[in-house]
């Protein structure tokens, strides 16, 4: 195959280390690719106002594919307040700029699996029959819509007179907010259209199907926020019925979502939801599986064959400038065989997913928050492995 360009964008703090490590990890293993790197954080926001410089939008366009680390984002006030003067006198705003890469390039399948590794010490347990220890097997994959909803980014603080008008015509707004000054009134919208809706459904059914799971689970609040949720709810049914009768589908609510995945984790396939509460879900199981260390995904859009990689977590900005990095990168590794899953590498990501699961097994290198450490500068004197380290384990299982 011809050498791939891979746009690797490191961001911020611990995106730094976790994305270094990962591009040995897929030298060793045999990825013929050559890594551009493209500027995206803090770090750009503050030079040059924008953190997501046309120069990276224009090198993701070209190459198709990304590799991402982590970006500090801060509130607008906390934002504008770091600028240099002639800077903010351009009066700019702060916006995430992987939300805004997500939205620019309408990467708006989210995809974020999470699945037990055999003797990883963070494992979920729980209290079974008779007080048995059960360590249930958790093989989940969260289908989240990555560019509408809450994070669309529709939102006022003191809004508008026009858009206030329109509020009031609403007689819930009249009775429960009319009589409150426009000026004490932030509004963030919860948009959902029906083609992303659509999408984002259709590909956790497709996912399903393909690898056998026996049910999707539309994760939303139908019976209070009736017109979103339940819009997405109904649009499943039909779906399901028409396209995937031999799939289960079942419809959850966040907040009960959020207690069951402790008591029975086991019993959910593929679970599909919008941008929120995918977000906070995913995070859920997340926890059961080993945490942010752990938690991988992929964004993508499969009309372009655009695809952003990156794991779950932030920049951890409290561990940044340790002299020796701390931090798993088991998370933006197994982000890592997601691209090569999606650009058809499956080969080689299934010889990294091997060598992952047998160093997690053996259980010899343990970065600290598999060690239960706290995170401190000085876990690796304390027996802990370093980022460094636990990328040598997976490179010599290879
Ligand atoms: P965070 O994910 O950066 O860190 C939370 C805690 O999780 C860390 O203090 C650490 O204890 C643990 N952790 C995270 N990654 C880990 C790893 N690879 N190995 C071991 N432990 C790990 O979230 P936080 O502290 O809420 O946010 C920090 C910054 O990151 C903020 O500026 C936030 O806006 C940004 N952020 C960026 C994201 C992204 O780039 N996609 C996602 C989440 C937060
Ligand atoms: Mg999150």
């Amino acid at each position: 195959m011809a050498k791939r360009t891979i746009v690797a964008m490191p961001g911020d703090g611990i995106g730094k280390p976790v994305l270094n490590e990962t591009i040995r990890v897929l030298d060793a293993a045999g990825f013929d690719a050559e890594y551009v790197e493209g500027d995206i954080g803090w770090e750009f926001w503050k030079s040059e106002g924008n953190p997501l410089p046309d120069r990276t939008i224009d090198l993701i366009k070209k190459h198709k594919i990304g590799l991402f680390g982590a970006i500090t984002s801060k509130p607008k006030d906390a934002a504008f307040d770091e600028l240099s003067d002639e800077l903010k006198q351009k009066k700019l705003v702060y916006s995430s700029p992987i939300v805004g890469l997500r939205q620019h390039f309408g990467l708006d399948i989210c995809m974020r699996p999470c699945h037990t590794y055999t003797g990883n010490p963070l494992n979920f347990i729980r209290r079974g029959v008779g007080d048995a220890i059960d360590e249930p097997l958790v093989d989940v994959v969260i289908f989240r819509q990555n560019t509408e909803g809450l994070y669309g980014g529709v939102e006022w603080s003191n809004p508008p007179e026009q858009v206030y008008d329109a509020l009031m015509t609403h007689p819930k707004f009249v009775s429960n907010f009319g009589e409150t000054p426009k000026e004490e009134i932030s509004v963030s919208t919860r948009i959902f259209t029906k083609r992303a809706t659509e999408r984002i459904l259709r590909a956790a059914f497709e996912h399903a199907k393909k690898y056998n799971y026996k049910s999707v689970t539309v994760c939303e609040k139908p019976n209070v926020i009736r017109e979103t949720s339940g819009m997405m709810f109904k649009m499943a049914q039909e779906i399901q019925k028409v396209d995937f009768p031999n799939i289960d589908l079942w419809n959850t609510n966040i907040d009960a979502q959020m207690m069951w995945l402790t008591k029975n984790p086991e019993d959910y396939g593929v679970i599909v939801a919008g941008n929120m509460f995918g977000d906070i879900v995913s995070d859920g199981f997340a926890g059961l599986i080993g945490g942010l260390g752990f938690a991988c995904s992929a964004q993508f859009n499969p009309d372009s064959g655009i695809g952003v990689f990156e794991p779950t977590h932030g920049s951890a900005p409290k561990y940044a400038d340790y002299d020796t990095s701390i931090v798993n990168p088991i998370a933006m590794i197994e982000s890592a065989c997601m691209m090569l899953d999606f650009i058809n590498e499956n080969d080689i990501a299934a010889r990294i997913r091997k060598a992952v699961a047998e160093v997690i097994e053996e259980g010899k290198v343990r970065t600290y928050d598999m060690s239960k450490m706290r995170g401190k500068a000085d876990v690796v004197e304390k027996g802990a492995a370093s980022t460094v380290e636990m990328a040598n384990a997976v490179i010599a299982k290879l």
